[in-house]
Parts: C-alpha cells; sequence; structure tokens
C-alpha cells in the first residue's frame, strides 16, 4: 500500500524528506510549530543506525535551506538510533544522538528524546542526563500511564529542562503501568500538575478535550505565559483543536512522523481508535 493511501496520508504526510519539508512549511504557515519524526524503529544493524542518523542530519539541513529551523525541532527514538543493537547499542544510541543534537545545535534548533516501552524507560533517561550535559536543550518524554512517572517528573521539572508528557501507547504489564483510562488521566493530571508547578517547559501531548481544558487551567494558576508551555498533537490529529488553539495565541506543536516504515506508526494510531480501521480496510481494498 502506497503512503499516498487516504488513511496512510491522514497520519503520515510521505516517505522523503522533501515531503517532511513541505508538510512543515504548511504547519509553520498556519502558525503551527512542527517536531518531526523519521520512522526507522525497526533498526538491526549499526549501518542501520547510520543511516537513520544522517537521516536526521539531512532533514534539519532541509528545513534549514527553507528558513523553517525556527518553528521546527526534530524527535528521535534511540531504538532507531542503535539502543537495541546488544551490548555496545547504548553507545552507539548516544554517539548518533550527539550527532544529530549538533547538527540541531547549529541550526538554532532542538531535540527531544521519544520515550518507547518501560524496559528502556531508565537507559532512555540516562542518555538524556548524558547529552544534556553538553545539549541541555535536549527534551525528554514521560508517559503518564506508567507508576513512576510522577517521580521522573519531580526529577525533570527543573530550570531549562523541557519535558513532553502524553499517556504512552505500548502495552505495559499491570506491574508497571495504569490500566484503567480513567487512572492514566488522573496521573497525567497530577504528572502536568509537578510540571507546571515546576521551572521547566511543559510540553503538553494529548489530544484528549478534557486534558487540553486542565491544561489550560492549570497554567493560568501556575502564572505561566503561552511561551513558556506548549500544546502538542499528531499530525492529522484534531487538526481543527490545533488551529483553534493556535489562533487563541498559545504555543502549538506538531509532531510530524515521516519515512519508509510508517506501517508501526500507523498500527499504533488505528489501535487507538478502532474506528479508524474501517478507513483503513477500504483503502486496501481500492489502492
Ligand atoms: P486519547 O487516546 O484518549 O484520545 C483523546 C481524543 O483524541 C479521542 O477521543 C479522539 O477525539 C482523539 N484521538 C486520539 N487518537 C486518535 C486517532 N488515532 N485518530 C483520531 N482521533 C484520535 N507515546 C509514547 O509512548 N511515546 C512517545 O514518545 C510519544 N510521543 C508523542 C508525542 C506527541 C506530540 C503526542 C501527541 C503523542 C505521543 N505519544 C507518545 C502517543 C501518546 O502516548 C498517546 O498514545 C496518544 O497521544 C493518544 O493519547 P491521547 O492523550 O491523545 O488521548
Amino acid at each position: 500500500m502506497p503512503v499516498s493511501s487516504g488513511i496512510v496520508h491522514r497520519y503520515v504526510p510521505g516517505e522523503a524528506t522533501a515531503d517532511a519539508v513541505s508538510a512543515t512549511q504548511e504547519l509553520v504557515a498556519t502558525g503551527r510549530r512542527v517536531t518531526l519524526d523519521f520512522l526507522g524503529e525497526d533498526t538491526t544493524d549499526a549501518a542501520q543506525a547510520a543511516a537513520t542518523t544522517q537521516a536526521y542530519v539531512d532533514l534539519l539541513d532541509g528545513l534549514s535551506a527553507h528558513g523553517l529551523a525556527h518553528g521546527a525541532e526534530v524527535s528521535v527514538k534511540l531504538s532507531a538510533v542503535g539502543q537495541a543493537l546488544g551490548a555496545d547499542g547504548e553507545e552507539l544510541a548516544l554517539a548518533n544522538a550527539r550527532t544529530i543534537c549538533a547538527a540541531a545545535r547549529e541550526l538554532g534548533t532542538t531535540v527531544t528524546l521519544d520515550m518507547e516501552d518501560h524496559t528502556t524507560t531508565d537507559r532512555t533517561l540516562d542518555t538524556l542526563r548524558t547529552l544534556r550535559v553538553d545539549y541541555p536543550e535536549t527534551g525528554a518524554v514521560l508517559q503518564a500511564y506508567l507508576h513512576r512517572t510522577e517521580q521522573d517528573c519531580r526529577d525533570l521539572a527543573h530550570e531549562g529542562s523541557r519535558v513532553r508528557l502524553c499517556k504512552g501507547a505500548y502495552d505495559e504489564p499491570e506491574r508497571v503501568a495504569f490500566q484503567d483510562r480513567h487512572e492514566v488521566s488522573l496521573s497525567y493530571v497530577r504528572c502536568l500538575k509537578v510540571l507546571m508547578g515546576g521551572a521547566g517547559y511543559p510540553m503538553v501531548a494529548s489530544h484528549d478535550p478534557q486534558l487540553v481544558q486542565i491544561a489550560g487551567a492549570l497554567a493560568s494558576r501556575f502564572g505561566r505565559t503561552p511561551d513558556s508551555y506548549e500544546y502538542q498533537m499528531l499530525y492529522g490529529i484534531r487538526p481543527a483543536e490545533q488551529q483553534r488553539l493556535a489562533d487563541a495565541g498559545e504555543t502549538v506543536r506538531v509532531y510530524v512522523p515521516y519515512g519508509v516504515q510508517w506501517y508501526g506508526y500507523l498500527m499504533r494510531r488505528l489501535a487507538e481508535r478502532p474506528s479508524n480501521l474501517t478507513f483503513f480496510a477500504r483503502s486496501l481494498i481500492t489502492k
């Protein structure tokens, strides 16, 4: 199935750097900011990790060439740059992440490390700490469904720290994660209170209307101005709400995934929204 199929195209603007750059151009023109994710989760060797790293460097160059480096940053999964490659994986991922951070810094923008399943949380936060020694602008993602996250928020709610708070997208065991949707939302609010009340830069990554509203109320309660936190949503999800917030003067960033490995990403989005499966099935038949 090509990326141009309706349901794929709704969530992933394309496979090439040029597609990512033009989607960024369109979003920035509407007053939204962007973070770009080169989809490459199934990295099975060092050469592939290097190719993914180079894809980010090329992307950053492309953004800069179009004057977009201010409105756009990049999001990186450590598994895509080598974390899962055995004993040396951690070091390889760190070295590749450094290369991307250096390229981003040169262009005046930033990197945020995505968070994957709970077996990687400690290692990803360790890598973040190491990267932040030289690149303190590097952002983290925390997942409200994990029991540990409220404490992680406390640890990361300091000056200069950028934290993207999301609910969490992986199928996690009861031992480590809240299973009930309501409990996840309650945890999200507790975590957001810590971040909004702290000295860092909270990034409210959710499409949940109730959480968006609570985030606004917390921002007011803690006297935050729209340049001291931001809302973030995924490309193709609630675009009208993204625009409404941006038009109201809020800082809004859209997470734009692109690249040939869009299948796993798309499956996670469809799992969150089973009604989309009908559209997906139809596009499989007609394309
Ligand atoms: P929820 O899933 O409850 O959705 C709330 C409402 O949003 C729905 O009622 C519907 O209106 C709309 N909606 C949600 N999903 C939709 C869909 N697929 N299609 C259409 N409408 C939909 N996760 C992770 O584990 N690690 C990470 O690094 C990241 N990174 C990340 C960055 C950003 C910017 C965002 C927004 C999200 C992530 N996520 C993530 C994903 C996140 O953990 C979570 O799975 C999704 O955001 C869905 O959760 P919501 O908070 O949106 O609520």
